[in-house]
């Protein structure tokens, strides 16, 4: 990863010169290791946002944003999401390598197998209000599995940290199945192992004690293949809080809340639900031009959700997947008709032709389309953004076991740019004007 070159910087205020070694990637960017700037040069380099800074090496997921491209361990996201499961996929993240069918019947039955909650945990969702957001209930609850789960929260043994990965990957769906039932004042169901991981969540989300529930294949699979597509981003805003929070060395359900919790935004994982408010609240694709005129002024914080990417400047390869996945789900669950969605194809298509989104390369991104899907499915829009964090804790969990087993993992300690009052005497409150 050490490559042989260097980068010369030159402070042209003192003439001073250093060499920065520039460590190599094998897909995408060097990196510029400015570890030693500070003692070396005495400034500090400045990047809020993020937008060129590297904060560690990966080998999990690769995005090119020119290209508009998505790999998982070097697999290119279009041949898992037509070829693979959402289980094996999570097998790769966590292991490397696609898994054999013996590796992947195990691997499968160690998540069912921790899939029921806590008894205990199930007063936790009763101590909510009934219009609590589930994302609400997610965060709190997540970040409680540490009180009851001792014997895998010693994260220096790798055994207890893919013990706490398994159980994080299979209570998800759990607790959001049980975060959406308190919020329809209905009984929670338990998991039932003889169905499939999304099986077992819409099972849960949607069965009720006085009668059977049929679980939609289409459905199923659709989830399926959208929750793969969700499982991880590089070092997106969630994924870095889950890093910097495991940094400190905070157990390992703690970090996947403070992940959650940062999912949540609207500029994050809440665009999923912000995107169907938005449609809403357009309304009629005659309506569109208003809208985008507000999308483009400065003073007007109105956005156009699910548009827009810091990394891809090209379309999102994953709604991409998800725009066409929408025609044939909506065609099968018989909505293929959806007013929303001829509406949000409509606004794509007047937004792609627009000069200020051609110019800024804002194309549609993940979240545009999913939230029709889920939508479809029958699932509310304020357990959209809990769906996304579903699927997005395998990455999260990958990001967590690859972070904590760094050889010299540290501490994240970013420094800052002071620009506050310089110093100065406490003076009596008498002397004050
Ligand atoms: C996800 O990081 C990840 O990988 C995230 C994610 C993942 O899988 O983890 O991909 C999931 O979060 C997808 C993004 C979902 N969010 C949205 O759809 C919300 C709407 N999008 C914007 O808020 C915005 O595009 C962001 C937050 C996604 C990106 O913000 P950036 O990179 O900081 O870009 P920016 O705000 O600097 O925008 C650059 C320009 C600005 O205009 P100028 O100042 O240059 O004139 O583009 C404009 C912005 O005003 N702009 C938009 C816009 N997005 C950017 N203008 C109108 N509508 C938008 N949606």
């Amino acid at each position: 990863m050490n490559g042989k070159h260097s980068v010369t910087v030159t402070d042209n205020r003192t003439g001073r010169q250093i060499d920065l070694p520039v460590k190599d990637a094998t897909e995408g960017p060097a990196a510029v290791d400015i570890g030693g700037f500070f003692k070396q040069l005495g400034y500090f380099t400045y990047d809020p946002g993020f937008v060129s800074t590297a904060s560690c090496h990966s080998s999990l997921t690769y995005l090119d944003g020119e290209q508009g491209m998505l790999m998982y361990r070097g697999y290119p996201i279009e041949q898992l999401a037509e070829k693979s499961s959402f289980i094996e996929v999570a097998y790769l993240m966590l292991y490397g390598e696609l898994p054999n069918t013996a590796q992947l019947d195990e691997f499968s039955g160690i998540i069912t197998h921790h899939t029921m909650l806590n008894e205990a945990l199930k007063s936790f969702f009763r101590g909510f209000y009934h219009d609590a957001h589930p994302m609400a209930i997610m965060v709190g609850v997540v970040g409680s599995l540490s009180a009851f789960y001792h014997d895998s929260s010693d994260i220096t043994n790798p055994r207890h940290r893919i013990i706490a990965a398994h159980r994080m990957i299979a209570k998800m769906p759990s607790i959001a199945a049980a975060s959406y039932k308190h919020s329809v004042g209905e009984p929670q169901v338990y998991p039932d192992n003889s169905l499939s991981y999304t099986g077992n969540l819409l099972n849960m989300m949607f069965a009720v004690p006085c009668e059977a529930y049929r679980i939609d294949p289409v459905a199923e699979k659709a989830l399926d293949l959208i929750f793969i597509l969700h499982i991880d981003h590089e070092q997106n805003a969630s994924t870095s809080t889950v890093r910097l929070a495991g940094s400190s060395g905070a157990n390992p359900f703690a970090c996947i809340a403070s992940g959650i919790a940062a999912l949540w935004g609207p500029a994050h994982g809440g665009a999923n639900e912000a995107v169907l408010s938005m449609l809403e609240e357009i309304g009629d694709a005659k309506e569109i031009p208003k809208y985008l005129a507000r999308a483009k002024d400065k003073d007007d914080p109105f956005r156009l959700m699910g548009f827009g990417h810091r990394v891809y400047k090209n379309y999102d390869p994953r709604a991409r997947i998800i725009r066409k996945m929408c025609h044939e789900v909506l065609a099968k669950l018989g909505d293929e008709n959806d007013p929303m969605f001829e509406l949000a194809l409509r606004l794509e298509e007047i937004a792609l032709s627009d000069d200020y989104f051609i110019e800024r390369k804002l194309y549609p991104n993940v979240d545009f389309y999913s939230g029709l899907i889920y939508k479809a499915l029958g699932i509310p829009a304020n357990m959209f953004t809990v769906m996304f964090a579903i699927a997005r804790t395998v990455g999260w969990v990958a990001q967590w076991m690859e972070m904590i087993s760094e050889k010299n993992q540290r501490i994240g300690r970013p420094r800052q740019l002071y620009v506050g009052p310089t110093r100065r005497d406490y003076m009596p409150i008498e002397e004050r004007r």
